[in-house]
């Protein structure tokens, strides 16, 4: 199935990207975006095609540690994917254009699905540092008006799209059955997208946690609109790297949040790749 285009402009825009992913010949019906200390798992992966992801898609962002920027094309676990090292962020103060472009890129290609993971504070108090969590909803609280603002033109613009039920139940199940499996601990919990790069103050943390978050982020959330814009099927796993927890001491600068995702990493890439196992 050929997921809708937002606008035939958009899909131009990504021309070398579709040629990229083509010319690997392995059809990938899977994408997977790998957040904050994951890069390692390029070694879980039988890689066919590599490209600096800037290039490919024609953004131009700055850099931050930790965050290698790379698309790859490969086997994971024998099955083909497209896999993102990194990912852009508002909070580097790119156009929300540029955030959802990796997503919206992949209208066009045989990608269905996208596995996405980051790293998130924790905010539920039961939670513990290198937990994952599959998200079941979000909020969106980075000021944030829509990730797919001044995208959606044209004759085959897909207009409003649903966010109720945005993370497909089926990916959701088979990502708790791969934990359960490999006897890793999967919390499951709503997500919240802050802009950043700042770190919240206790007061933001309790409003998070009265609103129902469990979790808190600053990414992903463009990435579920977009795809759920091009009707993709998505599952999100963040890692809790530190608790979030309001009224305990704050231990967290981005040293500490990479290494605690270096942690968390090989949990993720294990659950992933299980995942992965279990798709026809
Ligand atoms: N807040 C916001 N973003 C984050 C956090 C956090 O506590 N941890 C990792 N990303």
């Amino acid at each position: 199935m050929e997921a809708p285009l937002v606008s035939r402009a958009n899909a131009d825009a990504f021309s070398a990207f579709h040629a990229f992913v083509n010319e690997s010949g392995l059809h990938p019906q899977t994408a997977v975006v790998l957040g904050s200390g994951l890069s390692e798992v390029a070694g879980s992966l039988d890689v066919v095609a590599r490209a600096p992801m800037d290039d490919l898609l024609g953004v131009s962002a700055p850099g931050v540690a930790g965050h290698a920027r790379e698309v790859l094309v490969g086997r994971w676990n024998g099955h083909a994917v497209v896999a993102y090292r990194g990912r852009y962020h508002l909070y580097q103060g790119l156009p929300i254009r540029d955030v959802v472009a990796p997503i919206l890129a992949l209208a066009g290609t045989p990608v269905r699905r996208l596995l996405l993971t980051n790293a998130a504070g924790g905010l539920n108090a039961a939670f513990h540092v290198g937990d994952l969590m599959l998200v079941t909803d979000h909020l969106s609280l980075p000021g944030l008006a829509g990730a797919m603002i001044g995208m959606q033109t044209g004759a085959d613009a897909v207009g409003f799209v649903p966010m109720r039920g945005a993370y497909d139940a089926d990916l959701g199940r088979r990502v708790l059955e791969a934990g359960e499996h490999l006897g890793i601990v999967l919390r499951q919990g709503v997500y919240a997208m802050v802009g950043g790069p700042q770190y919240e103050t206790a007061a933001e943390l309790r409003l998070l946690r009265m609103a129902g978050a469990d979790a808190v982020g600053m990414s992903t959330v463009p990435e579920v609109v977009a795809a759920r814009t091009i009707g993709l099927a998505v599952p999100a796993l963040p890692g809790i790297t530190h608790r979030a927890v309001p009224d305990e001491e704050q231990a967290q600068d981005h040293r500490e949040v990479l290494e605690a995702g270096d942690r968390a990493g090989p949990m993720l890439v294990a659950v992933v790749g299980s995942v992965l196992e279990r798709l026809t």
